[in-house]
């Protein structure tokens, strides 16, 4: 039964997200949904509230969907033709609201939310957080590098969306500082050869771009 319920909901968000190409793509959600799993089996956490956080978290994204962000409705709407109760609806929910990054970083309050939010944040570090970084860039039309353009590392709600920076600057405004933010033991261990990799791909960069005439 529950295992039917998982495997519609990975049908429905492959179907949503099928000309979504930002970064926020359905690979990035089963990804995502993967690794919740092996991150919620290792902390002995609910295995069903976790896939189906996993693969719901992005449907109402801010981003991907403005109209139904604040209610949850695809969520909902999805749970509710699944026949799920009211008591796995609400903590699915809470779930998607706890775990997004706006700048701010927020602790979820329960182990399943922990093992999305980091399985989530995992997604945006190592050599896929590097191609999706520059993958959200292209798509927004901003610049790979521009020397001339400060990072700004003290990164607030409001200045986390601000146009006027570049996708290497992101590294320093958010991805090398997701690796302390992970909540489970399974995820900081994940996270340390992750960023890792991102430190050396910067360094590489940088060395490239300085060439000397
Ligand atoms: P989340 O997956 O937590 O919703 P975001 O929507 O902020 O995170 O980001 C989705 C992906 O796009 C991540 O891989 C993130 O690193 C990348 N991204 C977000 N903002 C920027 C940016 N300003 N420049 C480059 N990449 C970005
Ligand atoms: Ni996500």
């Amino acid at each position: 039964m529950n295992e039917n319920i998982i495997l519609n909901a990975e049908k429905y968000v492959k179907k949503l997200f099928l000309n979504e190409f930002s970064g926020h793509d359905f690979w990035h959600t089963f990804r995502v949904f993967k690794m919740a799993t092996k991150i919620a089996k290792m902390e002995k956490a609910n295995i069903f509230i976790v896939k189906l956080s996993s693969l719901l978290h992005d449907v109402d994204d801010i981003k991907l969907s403005p109209q139904t962000h604040k209610n949850k409705d695809n969520a909902v709407k999805f749970m509710k033709e699944q026949n799920l109760n009211e008591d796995i609806i609400l903590k699915v929910i809470s779930i998607i609201n706890e775990i997004s990054f706006n700048g701010e970083h927020k602790t979820p309050s329960s182990i399943e939310g922990k093992c999305v939010q980091d399985a989530d944040r995992l997604d945006a570090i190592g050599a896929i957080g590097i191609a999706r970084a520059f993958a959200y860039g292209g798509n927004h039309n901003r610049e790979i590098y521009n020397p001339n353009i400060e990072f700004n590392t003290e990164v607030t709600k409001e200045n986390y969306r601000n146009k006027n920076s570049t996708t290497i600057n992101h590294f320093y405004e958010k991805l090398f500082k997701l690796k302390d933010f992970m909540n489970t033991k399974t995820a900081k261990e994940i996270a340390i050869n992750r960023d890792k990799v991102m430190k050396n791909f910067i360094e590489e960069f940088m060395l490239e771009w300085n060439i000397e005439k």
